[in-house]
């Protein structure tokens, strides 16, 4: 049967969700639960409702790309966008086409003029590691942003010892 690819609708977030989850479980990692994973993807989708689109093989969802637009200062960026296509469907063209459509979309709807991605590089492994197709699709590697991520409690901690340290040096 041959894939479509359609906008998101409220009905289909429950399958997009279970989608999700599935592809972000392995025997490793089973932390994306698909309460989780149809939480965050209604989340992203309400963000930007026109920013949606799935991959369907008659009924089932097999891929989907969901993201939204921030202004920036050399124009709309898309952003914070999952893209994820089912493991039983992949290196077929959908994610291509999937990426083809969703930036048609933010060209034509919100005058994008770039897109930014946070991918895993090849140290996760070959499941999840997806830099090489984005630079395949002609992204490149900001090479002066990292990632910084840290927990509220820790920093929180770390802070306070900071602002006490700074107050008795002042
Ligand atoms: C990344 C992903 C969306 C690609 O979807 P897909 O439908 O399999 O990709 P396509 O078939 O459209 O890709 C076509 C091209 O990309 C290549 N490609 C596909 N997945 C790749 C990967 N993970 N790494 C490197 N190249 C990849 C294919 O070989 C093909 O290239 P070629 O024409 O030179 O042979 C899919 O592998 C996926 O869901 N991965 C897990 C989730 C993920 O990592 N998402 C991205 C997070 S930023």
């Amino acid at each position: 049967m041959a894939i479509l690819i359609r906008p998101v609708v409220e009905d289909d977030l429950e399958k997009v969700g279970q989608l999700y989850s599935k592809v972000y479980t392995s025997k490793d990692f089973d932390k994306f639960t698909p309460a989780v994973s149809i939480e965050y993807i209604a989340w992203i989708y309400r963000r930007c409702p026109e920013l949606a689109f799935v991959a369907v093989d008659g009924q089932k969802i097999v891929g989907g790309y969901l993201a939204a637009i921030k202004p920036w200062f050399n124009g709309p960026h898309v952003v914070d966008g999952e893209i994820f296509v089912d493991n039983d469907y992949r290196r077929q063209g959908i994610g291509l086409r999937l990426t083809q459509t969703l930036l048609l979309q933010a060209k034509e709807k919100f005058g994008a003029s770039e897109v930014e991605a946070l991918a895993f590089t090849d140290e996760v492994g070959p499941e999840f590691s997806s830099v090489r197709w984005h630079e395949k699709n002609g992204r490149h590697i900001i090479k002066e942003l990292v990632l910084v991520e840290g927990s509220i409690e820790e920093t929180l901690v770390i802070i306070d010892q900071r602002i006490k340290r700074t107050s008795t040096q002042s």
